[in-house]
């Protein structure tokens, strides 16, 4: 591992070819590869079990997880559904009380229909999470900061208390990235991306990637990703690798942005709540910063009851209406009917997804811009 992330993001894993010096990655476009006798293979025999292209962008992901291997899966669903295939009937998963709606999804329709279960558990407050634990539960999967609320969960202080018991930790790290937290030092067991959001950046490809930290989970999930096939193809694995290259200047101006933003939204009369664990008034401050770089670029907010959403959303000229996040451009969303309208509405209404709710994935534009069209579209959907 480089020392520093900023060279490990372009120069780590496997950064070049070493047959021809080229300074990127070659694309494999293969499906098979010559075998030059009966059980003659060169290290590849089938692009589903191993792709040269596949395996640059599995490397760089664990060197920059600091795992022991990295997974490479056609969406960051898939990679979540890969880890979720380590466990048998009668398992159980706790899962943070805000998770991105596809991964409640997968639980609630998918998996346990094989027997495998699910708790919401509120993994902000350990003590809260350390209740949940019977002796079904194998594993406690989190998001910090959680999609759509932001609520930080003390990543340390649950993987203490899970590993007392035998628990596995999951971690989603997909809105902070390795430049900005890294899960396994501070005790998870395996971390999951959609490498659609911040590691592509640029909105153009869907990904998703699995970082283990020991030899036994990397030939599980190894089994799991060739037994089951929701693989990288190659060059989406070569247009990752691209995107990571500028992971770094990138989350600098989205972080940049998102604590102006946040700081805009936090003054400004017609918000009612701003959800961003950079601001040093939010719940989550403290240990956001504890184990974090900085708040990250995603920000939630609610507009008072005098301001139609509907209007704006229509409203804004430059921020664009749209599902997923992190790439160059700044996109909103509502996560009540978008990202997270697989979640039952009692179940929303519980965790604090309101109907009210708005999602400003911070962007790379000139943060003037960013604020003078929130401002445009905030005064706009004012009900007179
Ligand atoms: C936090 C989080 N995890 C996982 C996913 C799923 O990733 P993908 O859309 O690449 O399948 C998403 C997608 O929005 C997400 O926001």
């Amino acid at each position: 591992m480089y020392k520093n992330i900023n060279t490990a993001l372009i120069h780590g894993g496997i950064s070049m070819d070493e047959r021809t010096g080229a300074v990127n990655v070659p694309i494999y476009q293969t499906s098979t590869y010559k075998q030059d006798g009966l059980g003659k293979m060169r290290g590849y025999e089938y692009s589903r079990t191993g792709n040269p292209t596949r395996e640059a962008l599995e490397a760089l992901i664990a060197e920059l997880e600091g795992g022991t291997a990295g997974f490479a899966f056609a969406s960051g669903m898939a990679a979540t559904t890969a880890v979720l295939s380590l466990f048998e009937k009668g398992d159980r998963v706790l899962i943070s009380s805000n998770v991105y709606g596809g991964t409640f999804r997968v639980l609630d329709k998918v998996f346990n229909n094989f027997g495998i279960t699910y708790t919401i558990s509120d993994t902000e407050h350990p003590s809260a999470f350390e209740k949940d634990i019977t002796p079904d539960v194998k594993a406690v999967l989190i998001e910090s900061p959680a999609n759509p609320l932001m609520t930080v969960t003390d990543i340390r202080a649950i993987s203490e208390i899970a590993h007392r018991h035998g628990l596995l930790v999951i971690v989603d790290n997909t809105f902070m990235t390795p430049y900005l937290q890294r899960p396994i030092e501070l005790g998870a067991d395996i971390v999951t991306h959609s490498a659609t959001k911040y590691l592509g950046g640029h909105s153009d490809t869907v990904a998703g990637l699995a970082v283990v930290n020991s030899k036994e989970l990397a030939q599980r999930i190894a089994f799991i990703q060739n037994a089951t096939g929701g693989v990288l193809p190659p060059y989406d694995s070569f247009l990752i690798i691209r995107g990571i290259k500028t992971l770094g200047v990138r989350m600098d101006r989205h972080t940049k942005n998102a604590l102006k933003a946040a700081q805009f939204l936090k003054a400004h009369p017609a918000v009612k709540n701003v959800y961003y664990p950079g601001l040093e008034t939010d719940s989550g401050y403290e240990v956001n910063r504890s184990q974090a770089k900085n708040g990250g670029a995603m920000i939630s907010f609610e507009l008072k009851e005098n301001y139609d959403i509907r209007v704006f959303f229509e409203s804004l000229n430059l921020i664009m209406l749209a599902e997923s996040l992190g790439g160059v451009e700044s996109l909103v969303c509502h996560p009540a009917t978008m990202t997270h309208a697989s979640i039952p509405e009692d179940i929303r209404k519980k965790v604090g997804i309101t109907d009210g709710l708005i999602r400003l994935s911070t962007g790379i534009e000139d943060i003037d811009d960013i604020l003078s069209d929130l401002s445009q579209a905030i005064e706009k959907s004012e009900v007179k």
